[in-house]
């Protein structure tokens, strides 16, 4: 049994809940999932275990783990219907709409997963939810490519199962290489959850009201999507894109730092992190793998990269303003090297996140006080004043 965080009993404080799930210090860098630092669970574990330890505190025996993989497994594919959904977008949809409207409709196939009263339905919905988000991903990205959908496997881990959904084409088996399985895995780890960022406070406030658990979750999906959030890396990307060559990299430092420029560096800063972000200590690790094996010397993007991350890191405006690599600036260029597309990135953060929304809603739900969110405001409107007509205006 582990040690617990307690207060006193007089101490009092403006959070919006309390949580055990996960703690940040952001001024240390420390990040805990149920008390497991981050570089520990992303170094020795993997999703699956991490997703059961979110879900249920504690990491699994060799026998809860291998019936929770099972279960999971059980789950992947999507009722065969859902395909026809897929069909109603445009096929240049991005794909963060379909996950929105297709994780939304979920309710709508799996009436049987969402009561939230019944705690054998919340637990066939958290299942179902962590098991089809990559089918989900991987069929939005084949629709908008073009290519047919392709099923998941029972005898692929998670990573690599979706790897095979998104890049085998009938006409060719897609390998999984091993390396970017666990690069993959780790990015899915790396993201499963983080407190109450800005799409597990919609999902909380949203499924406060008793929405079910799809509904919510597709609120948390469209929030993630903003560019200052999940929307991040690749906004990431595509500003490396822009940068194009290094010889253009102190142009937009200065760009950043210049107050009357609205533009930011993206993948840089955290609303909670003034020091490094631990996920991305690990995640550059990942990138500096991923790259050995695929080679960054014919890419620009990567070259401009690494180049924007020595120059900035060297700058005392970042450094005095805390400002740092964040998860996001590394996991696009893992993303983008394995060859997916920048609008395939926050997808494939919100696959990853989907754990923590569903761990901190089901939190929440089993919270016998709970009650429906209703945050107050500080009015700053027109005092009371009587209509006037129309002609008299
Ligand atoms: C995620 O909440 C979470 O946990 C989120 C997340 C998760 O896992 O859920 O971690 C995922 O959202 C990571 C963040 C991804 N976003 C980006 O990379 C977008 C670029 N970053 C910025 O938009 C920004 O850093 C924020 C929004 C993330 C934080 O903005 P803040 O709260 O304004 O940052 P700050 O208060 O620490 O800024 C301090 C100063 C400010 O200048 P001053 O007003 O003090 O003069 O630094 C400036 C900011 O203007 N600044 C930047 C900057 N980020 C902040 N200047 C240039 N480039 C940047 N990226």
């Amino acid at each position: 049994q582990a040690d617990v965080f307690t207060y006193d009993p007089g101490f009092t404080s403006t959070a919006s809940c309390e949580s055990a799930i996960t703690y940040i210090d952001g001024d240390a860098g420390v990040l805990l999932h149920r008390g497991y630092p981050i570089g520990q669970l992303a170094g020795k574990s993997h999703y699956l275990e991490v997703c059961y330890l979110l879900l249920y505190g504690a990491l699994p025996t060799a026998t809860e783990l291998e019936d929770f993989e099972k279960r999971v497994t059980m789950h992947t594919m999507v009722h065969e219907q859902m395909h026809k959904f897929y069909s109603g977008f445009r096929r240049d949809a991005h794909p963060m709409a379909i996950m929105v409207g297709v994780v939304g409709a979920m309710s709508a196939f799996y009436h049987d997963s969402t009561d939230i009263s019944d705690p054998w339905q919340r637990e066939v919905a958290s299942i179902r939810l962590i098991a089809k988000m990559p089918t989900i991903a991987a069929m939005a990205f084949k629709y908008t490519i073009g290519q047919p959908f392709v099923y998941p496997r029972n005898d692929l881990d998670y990573a690599s199962n979706f790897l095979r959904m998104c890049f085998a084409v009938p006409a060719e088996e897609y390998e999984v290489n091993p390396i970017l399985a666990r690069a993959m895995d780790r990015i899915f780890t790396l993201h499963a959850d983080h407190e109450q960022n800005a799409s597990t406070s919609t999902v909380r406030l949203a499924s406060s009201s008793g929405a079910n658990p799809f509904a919510s979750i597709a609120a948390g999906i469209a929030c993630l999507w903003g560019p200052a959030h999940g929307g991040a890396n690749q906004a990431c990307l595509e500003m490396l894109r822009e940068i194009g060559t290094v010889d253009r990299i102190p142009e937009y430092i200065a760009k950043a730092k210049d107050k009357n420029d609205p533009f930011r560096l993206m993948g840089f800063g955290h609303r909670v992190y003034k020091n490094f972000d631990p996920r991305a200590t690990v995640m550059k690790e990942s990138a500096d793998e991923v790259l050995d094996l695929l080679g960054v010397e014919d890419n620009p993007v990567l070259q401009v990269a690494k180049e924007l991350e020595k120059q900035a890191l060297a700058d005392p405006y970042f450094s005095e303003k805390k400002l740092f690599p964040n998860v996001d600036f590394y996991s696009g260029i893992i993303l983008e090297a394995m060859g997916f597309p920048t609008s395939m990135f926050t997808p494939i953060f919100a696959l990853s996140r989907t754990v923590g929304w569903i761990s901190q809603w089901k939190e929440m739900i089993e919270d016998p006080s709970m009650k429906i969110g209703r945050p107050r405001q500080l009015y700053t409107g027109a005092t009371e004043r009587d209509y006037v007509d129309v002609e008299k205006r």
